[in-house]
């Protein structure tokens, strides 16, 4: 449907890590260790031994129709299968997720959606955002949940595992209130401001994310030898610090960078990080679509 283009290129950034702490780091460090423990004593001691912290875990799949860059782009057909349908199927080979729901406000998306045979929450139009869509379909599921993981219907290829992985991450984490995945910066990224850039600390919680390049290497140029982060789109939330999410004021950082994730941090909240292997292929515009097919071709995926 649209002219052809190359599949992005291989990475050709290595990786070597070079930490490096100082004393204080280690103190505090240590603080931050002592506090995410009494935390997690707490939340066992309370929940008694038989159930997992966090344990009901609902995935969200959001999903609009209207759409700046491209209309209808939930229902564009990825060889053959619409693209919503694709990241529903691999949502469902997660196992972590209690239940699957697409939540939207088009009627055209919801039946393509109920013909596939996934469960689908109608909400308002007036949402905001993909995680105000979350924030709503959660109020409206019958049963409870504990944490929602937002699989964000432009990643058709996103792996089961990460989605997974992502919400054990937050059920290990007791401190933390939100969680998301990272995978290695190709160094042809590290100046696209549409590729964010996330540094962690030494436990893998979230320090700061970036449309420029982070962390900045004295010289001005890409360092080779830096293992960047790219954020993939990837989150799962607390269920209970989703219904205050969207409710909380717009911060400095959040708007100056337009990501939404700095307004958790700048509020003091914790986020914990994953690292995982993956070759993002979000898809953005039309021409995206031709890209991730031939991605798909290539390697026979189907
Ligand atoms: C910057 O990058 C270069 C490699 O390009 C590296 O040798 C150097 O250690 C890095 N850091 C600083 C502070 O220059
Ligand atoms: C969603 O959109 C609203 C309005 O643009 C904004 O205030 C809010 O920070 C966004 N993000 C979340 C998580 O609510």
């Amino acid at each position: 449907m649209n002219p052809m283009s190359v599949c992005s290129s291989s990475s050709s950034s290595s990786s070597s890590s070079g930490s490096s702490n100082n004393a204080k780091a280690w103190i505090i460090h240590g603080v931050v260790a002592g506090v995410a423990i009494a935390v997690a004593v707490g939340a066992r001691a309370y929940l008694g031994r038989s159930r997992k912290f966090r344990s009901r875990v609902v995935g969200i799949i959001p999903a609009r129709f209207a759409s700046s860059r491209f209309q209808g782009k939930p229902l564009v057909h990825i060889l053959g299968k619409p693209m919503i349908q694709r990241t529903w199927e691999r949502a469902k080979l997660a196992a972590t997720l209690d239940h699957i729901v697409v939540a939207t406000d088009d009627e055209k998306i919801a039946e393509c959606c109920l013909g596939f045979g996934a469960k689908v929450i109608m909400t308002s139009e007036s949402c905001r955002n993909g995680t105000e869509r979350c924030n709503e379909a959660l109020q409206k599921l019958e049963k409870k949940y504990d944490i929602v993981v937002n699989i964000q219907g432009d990643e058709p290829l996103i792996e089961p595992e990460i989605i997974d992985g992502v919400v054990k991450a937050l059920q290990a984490a007791p401190d933390a209130v939100f969680s998301t995945a990272v995978t290695s910066l190709k160094s042809e990224d590290a100046f696209d401001p549409n590729r964010v850039k996330c540094v962690v600390d030494n436990r893998g919680y979230a320090i700061y994310f970036s449309r420029g390049l982070i962390p900045y290497n004295k010289s001005g140029k890409v360092n080779p030898q830096f293992p960047y982060l790219l954020h993939l789109g990837i989150q799962s939330y607390d269920s209970n610090f989703l219904k205050i999410y969207p409710e909380l004021q717009p911060t400095p950082l959040q708007l100056e960078e337009d990501l939404e994730q700095l307004k958790v941090l700048e509020n003091g909240y914790k986020m914990k990080v994953i690292k995982v292997d993956h070759e993002a292929h979000g898809v953005d515009t039309p021409e995206d679509v031709e890209k991730i097919e031939s991605y798909m071709l290539e390697r026979n995926l189907s």
